[in-house]
């Protein structure tokens, strides 16, 4: 596992925009764990499994039919049971539901080892709330990437209107927090800084900034 940068932080933190980058720099693998966690709960939609149903809910993310397919420059198709969900994953529903089941410890055990087998010659980089601290103990690099409620909220904003999806930033917010809050306090894999991780506030910092730090720090 020396090969393996970890992106650890909040929804709307800069992680899923930064991982891509140094993915393309470094000619790594990339590890979108939060996806697992979003088809997860798509499955348990469309199987009319509730979100509390933990047994249930296990079974599904161990059997999870799951393809992530590379076609042409950067553009990752991610394909569940046959149907192409790329986009219809990225809904705020949809993560909202996703941190539910991430809440629960049996569904986290279940996506462990899928996650563990990304980790593959020539490096990873792993994007998620746990890479650092459960997943990826013996990574090389550990990042933490934060941003205030209120920057993230703008971003997302931004990103869900430059989709062409329509937003609320109020609604936004108010889901950043609750997140934030199911994501910090849950007892099982809180989000939270590895001990050895370089914490960077990226508030007032440019995509292309942040990048520049992690790269350098990479090089070390
Ligand atoms: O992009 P955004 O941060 O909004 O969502 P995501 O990274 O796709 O993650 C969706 C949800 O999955 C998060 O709110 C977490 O509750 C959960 N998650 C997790 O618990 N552990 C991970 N390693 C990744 C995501």
């Amino acid at each position: 596992n020396r090969k393996v940068i970890t992106v650890d932080g909040p929804s709307g933190s800069g992680k899923g925009t930064i991982c891509r980058l140094l993915a393309q720099e470094l000619g790594w693998h990339l590890l979108d764990s939060g996806a697992l966690y979003r088809l997860t709960a798509m499955a348990a939609r469309h199987h009319g499994v509730a979100l509390d149903d933990v047994e249930s809910l296990q079974v599904l993310a161990a059997h999870l039919d799951v393809q992530f397919r590379t076609d042409g420059q950067d553009d990752l198709k991610v394909i569940l049971e046959g149907e192409e969900v790329t986009r219809s994953m990225r809904t705020e529903e949809v993560g909202a539901d996703a941190s539910l089941v991430a809440a629960l410890g049996p569904v986290r055990q279940a996506l462990l080892q899928r996650q563990r087998d990304f980790a593959q010659a020539p490096g990873l980089i792993a994007d998620g709330r746990d890479m650092g601290t459960v997943v990826f103990p013996e990574a090389c690099l550990k990042i933490y990437l934060d941003a205030s409620a209120e920057e993230r909220a703008q971003r997302r904003y931004n990103q869900l209107i430059s989709k062409g999806l329509s937003a609320s930033l109020d609604d936004i917010l108010s889901d950043i927090q609750a997140r934030d809050d199911r994501d910090m306090n849950r007892p099982v894999s809180p989000l939270k800084p590895a001990p050895e991780a370089v914490i960077l506030d990226t508030t007032q910092l440019t995509i292309e900034e942040v990048l520049e730090v992690v790269l350098d720090q990479a090089k070390h």
